[in-house]
């Protein structure tokens, strides 16, 4: 075959089997309901946080107004609990009128007026996982189309009340109706979180080319234990799930619960600078109008924020994990920059953690290190040089990395993208 016909076949082929929204190339960042709110629909006791359009548009009008939607914390998400235990009489889903008496289209607006999105929770089976109407095979198109029709940028599909069938043929139809509607619709998937997680059950070829995120493990809860579950699953299986993510694909190991009752400080930190790692979609669930000024900082932290989303969409892994209780974690980002996480499970004081960046796998040469919590630049490193690492109980220290000169490139004439000077070089590649 011709090469540039082959080419174009090629191409024919990637676009008729990828879900082709062109949505979500860095993962996805915003606000979802469920963990801090779950299904509160007490709103005569407790109109300000019961699941009603009260919420959504108090969350809508924080990530607005305090500085969220700038850093890129676009979707306000509905999660279970939002619909009327009825469909409509022509079969479509409706909300609950009393706790959303101006209805979705209406929230959709004043989401959209404030540059933001809007994410809507449904569930492949008879009902959700709280007891709501659920998405069956034959409601799968009207569904889309409803949700289309409303204003609906972003779909989460749960998977309670369903089987294994059911679930092989909705959501990948799923996929094929949203796209149908012509509206971009970001498709998180809960399938994987049904079927174990892991290869063979799960296939995530398949998963890549139908859904922009999924669901891989169990729900997050408002403790340091959920937290530390969540990471230990994703590292020890961290060689089936880091090939599945990319831009436009994403592993989700659920929401950040910074903000909340069960993390200290230190969790928090550690909580961010994980996902980041994983490369994970951002998901607050915590409630912003009383947001304190520490939580604010780690979860507004640009540098940071810019390594979750850079641009090649690699995630990271676990490179070691010492004896000491210290875990070290990795990620390559664009520009030749890279993160790591001197990570701690100690639980007696802050751990002196010795190495060399040649032990952790880096390539001879000189590196610039910033400091993302403190913000510092420290000392250039040669790849041999001993550095220590204050860790703290629980904490982290979490550094970006930039190459200077490496020896190699050096005698074949150094790429001048790569002497970088100042911090504000260093961070700029990621920086929003
Ligand atoms: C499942 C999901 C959660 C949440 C609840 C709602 O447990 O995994 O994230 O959506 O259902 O009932």
């Amino acid at each position: 075959m011709d090469p540039l016909l082959f080419a174009f076949a090629l191409a024919f082929c990637t676009a008729t089997l990828a879900l082709d929204n062109g949505l979500m190339r860095t993962p996805p960042m915003g606000w979802l309901a469920w963990e801090r709110f779950r299904c509160d629909i007490d709103c005569k006791h407790d109109p300000s946080n019961c699941i009603s359009e009260r919420l959504f548009r108090d969350m809508a009008d924080r990530l607005a107004e305090d500085g969220w939607r700038e850093l890129g914390y676009i979707y306000i998400n509905i999660d279970d609990c939002w619909s009327s235990m009825q469909r409509d009489k022509q079969g479509r889903l409706q909300a609950d009128p009393d706790r959303f008496p101006s209805g979705i289209p209406e929230l959709a607006r004043y989401i959209h007026d404030r540059g933001l999105k809007l994410g809507i929770y449904g569930d492949l089976g008879t009902h959700t996982c709280g007891g709501y109407p659920g998405t069956t095979l034959d409601t799968v198109a009207v569904d889309a189309q409803t949700f289309a029709d409303w204003g609906v940028d972003m779909l989460k599909l749960d998977g309670c009340y369903s089987n294994d069938t059911v679930q092989q043929k909705g959501y990948p139809l799923m996929s094929k109706a949203l796209n149908a509607t012509g509206r971009p619709i970001g498709y998180s998937c809960s399938w994987p979180a049904y079927q174990g997680g892991l290869p063979p059950n799960v296939n995530y070829t398949q998963l890549g080319e139908i859904c922009n995120l999924w669901r891989n493990y169990d729900d997050i809860e408002d403790s340091w234990d959920s937290v530390l579950g969540i990471v230990d699953w994703f590292s020890t299986n961290q060689d089936l799930l880091q090939p599945a993510a990319g831009p436009g694909q994403w592993n989700d190991p659920d929401m950040l619960i910074i903000g909340n009752f069960g993390l200290s400080l230190e969790q928090s930190r550690s909580q961010m600078a994980l996902w980041a790692i994983m490369a994970a979609p951002l998901f607050m669930s915590n409630d912003l109008r009383t947001l304190s000024n520490e939580a604010r900082a780690i979860l507004q932290n640009k540098v940071l924020i810019g390594i979750n989303q850079d641009p090649l969409g690699i995630q990271g892994n676990r490179l070691l994990k010492e004896k000491s209780g210290v875990e070290v974690f990795w990620r390559p980002l664009s520009e030749s920059a890279s993160t790591l996480v001197f990570f701690s499970r100690r639980t007696d004081m802050p751990y002196h953690y010795k190495n060399t960046l040649w032990k952790l796998g880096y390539l001879p040469g000189n590196y610039k290190v910033y400091d993302v919590f403190t913000g510092r630049t420290m000392p250039e490193l040669t790849h041999q040089t001993y550095f220590t690492a204050s860790i703290n109980p629980s904490g982290v220290v979490m550094w970006l990395l930039s190459p200077t000169v490496h020896r190699v490139q050096t005698q074949e004439g150094a790429n001048p993208s790569l002497l970088h000077n100042h911090v504000e070089e260093i961070a700029r590649p990621i920086l929003l």
